[in-house]
């Protein structure tokens, strides 16, 4: 397998407006992250992605890019910026910046040109659509589950946003749009920065003819991403991202690609595709995400989530190389997801996630917190709750449909709502989580006083250290980087076992390793081959005595040598 360096990394999100506040605003910022740099340095860290930091009027939290060129006046000035991509790079950390090029924000001057009038030069660099019927043009319905489609009277015309209308959808067919986005990014790739992640990324290319689709029994809209994903010129266009821009630098970039099959993928960011270098897939989350009309909270089995990541595992090895994430900014934390719900087991649970993570074939990307063990922030007023898509469900099931009690929907939202995991990152056990001098622009998760850096700096056996030890390992031992993934127990409800296998080749020694997380408050004892092999093998390490066990305590974890 092609060595290279965007899979040895291990990649850090953060996202700007919860990690560090320097001027008492409660708004985190780029000074905030400057101070941080040695924490993240310490931790192992290789790769830093900053959610977007761009001017934005934040009806989606900078996801909504008023001006690509600049920074968001609450996270600081270029002069910030460009002071941090240089202290990032002195502690030898590459900083990859969110490109969000599906849409912009309408306050961007392209799209206050282009709804002037229907001549106007930026017109079609979005996409307008006559009315049919005096109606939308079809019955799509956005991610945020209203009309895909805004009518807007001064030209008489919808525009598409796929997002909330505040975020109208680029037309990508038009060369023009494409060459400002290639200008912008060649303008950033020459500031010195080392890459992108790319949001929505598969829905640049719009059908060829726009027509109505089947509504699922209960729902009011066909949902817009079923005709967007993969559109017929998306390739073409990413291929022409590729030699216009990405071609000319040694970059790191990763796909957000939601619905994406490992057939699909491979297409994205096969060995030789000249595309990206990888995607995010979404198989174990987008099963749990909230929809307006269906907020609910199902736990995947652990056979589930194996099955998920054996198969994204199996089906790109050798072939594509793999995203790995269980966070980020739009989902829940995982430890009460897919770990534990039980507070006497936290911490060993998330070291068992942490090991499954950094155990698998893939460059991992963990979410600020992950590293501390963190659990969902719990919400009981409304008002507390910054996400539009929240409150919008709020407003129909609540007040308008009465579909769920308040105290329901409030524990939905405390348990799916992406804000659980946007609220500020807890730096110590004071007041403030030493994230701010100031008012939170988002509450502070109650339970900063337990789960917070500064207590788990003190206790070698914390969640933080054990990162720390697992990322150092990921670098030293090549078949946890390189080898070949398989399970050994597809059907086990209570522990996640697997092989990690590097063959002898002109670059690396032959290894053969094992990775064991329990997943269980019982005690599990071991059978047949996997006690044969466990039991005489060289432990790398472990969160609990692991030398000749074949008794594996509540929710433990071990990387073991089998020679
Ligand atoms: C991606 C982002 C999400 C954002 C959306 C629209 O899914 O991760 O936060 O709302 O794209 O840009
Ligand atoms: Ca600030």
């Amino acid at each position: 397998m092609e060595h290279k360096w965007w899979k040895e990394v291990v990649a850090y999100q953060i996202y700007p407006r919860s990690f560090q506040d320097s001027n008492g605003d409660g708004i985190g910022d780029l000074k905030g992250i400057i101070t941080r740099l040695d924490y993240i340095k310490n931790l192992g860290i290789d790769v830093l992605w900053l959610s977007p930091i761009y001017p934005s009027p934040n009806h989606d939290n900078g996801y909504d890019i008023s001006n690509y060129e600049d920074i968001m006046p609450e996270f600081g000035t270029m002069q910030d910026f460009d002071e941090l991509l240089k202290q990032t790079h002195q502690r030898g950390i590459k900083l990859i910046l969110d490109l969000v090029v599906n849409h912009t924000s309408d306050q961007h001057p392209w799209f206050r040109e282009s709804r002037k009038s229907r001549n106007n030069p930026y017109r079609d660099y979005y996409i307008w659509k006559d009315p049919v019927d005096g109606h939308e043009p079809t019955n799509w319905g956005s991610y945020a589950g209203d009309s895909a489609w805004k009518f807007d009277p001064v030209t008489g015309q919808y525009y598409l946003h796929q997002f909330y209308e505040s975020q109208p959808d680029l037309n990508w067919d038009n060369p023009k749009v494409r060459e400002e986005i290639f200008r912008m990014m060649k303008w950033w790739c020459d500031k010195g920065i080392d890459g992108f992640r790319m949001d929505v990324i598969t829905l640049l290319s719009k059908p060829e003819v726009y027509r109505d689709g089947p509504v699922v029994p209960g729902e009011k809209y066909a949902f817009c991403g079923d005709f967007t994903a993969h559109g017929p010129h998306e390739h073409e266009y990413l291929k022409e991202m590729y030699d216009k821009v990405l071609s000319h630098y040694d970059l790191l970039t990763v796909g957000e690609a939601s619905r994406i099959t490992p057939e699909e993928a491979l297409k994205y960011a096969g060995n030789d595709t000249h595309e990206l270098n990888m995607t995010f897939w979404f198989d174990h989350v987008d099963q749990f995400n909230s929809k307006l009309t269906r907020w609910t909270y199902d736990k995947m089995k652990l056979s589930g989530l194996k099955s998920v990541f054996s198969n994204w595992e199996k089906a790109l090895d050798g072939k594509a190389w793999n995203a790995l994430f269980f966070e980020n900014h739009d989902q829940p934390r995982s430890l009460q997801r897919w770990g534990t719900e039980n507070p006497k087991y936290f911490k060993q649970s998330a070291k068992g996630l942490a090991t499954v993570l950094l155990g698998l074939q893939g460059t991992p990307f963990i979410f600020e917190g992950e590293e501390l063990g963190e659990v969902d922030s719990t919400f009981t007023n409304i008002d507390e709750v910054n996400s539009p898509s929240s409150r919008i469900a709020y407003q129909k099931l609540v007040e308008d449909e009465h579909i769920y009690s308040k105290e329901t929907m409030m524990d939905l939202i405390s348990r799916s709502s992406c804000d659980t995991a946007r609220v500020p990152m807890r730096w110590d056990g004071t007041e403030l989580a030493g994230f701010t001098t100031g008012r939170p622009w988002i509450g502070i998760n109650p339970n900063h006083r337990e789960i917070n850096v500064s207590e788990e700096e003190k206790d070698p056996d914390s969640v933080l250290w054990y990162y720390r030890k697992l990322i150092r390992l990921r670098k030293k031992i090549p078949a946890l980087i390189y080898g070949s993934y398989s399970l050994r127990n597809p059907d086990d409800e209570k522990m996640w076992l697997f092989d990690r296998n590097l063959e002898a080749d002109h670059e690396n020694k032959g290894d053969h390793l094992l990775v064991l997380v329990s997943f269980s408050e019982d005690p599990i004892r071991l059978t047949g081959k996997d006690r044969e092999d466990i039991v005489g093998a060289e432990v790398i390490t472990a969160t609990f005595h692991a030398d000749h066990c074949d008794v594996i305590p509540p929710f433990g974890s071990a990387i073991y040598r089998i020679s």
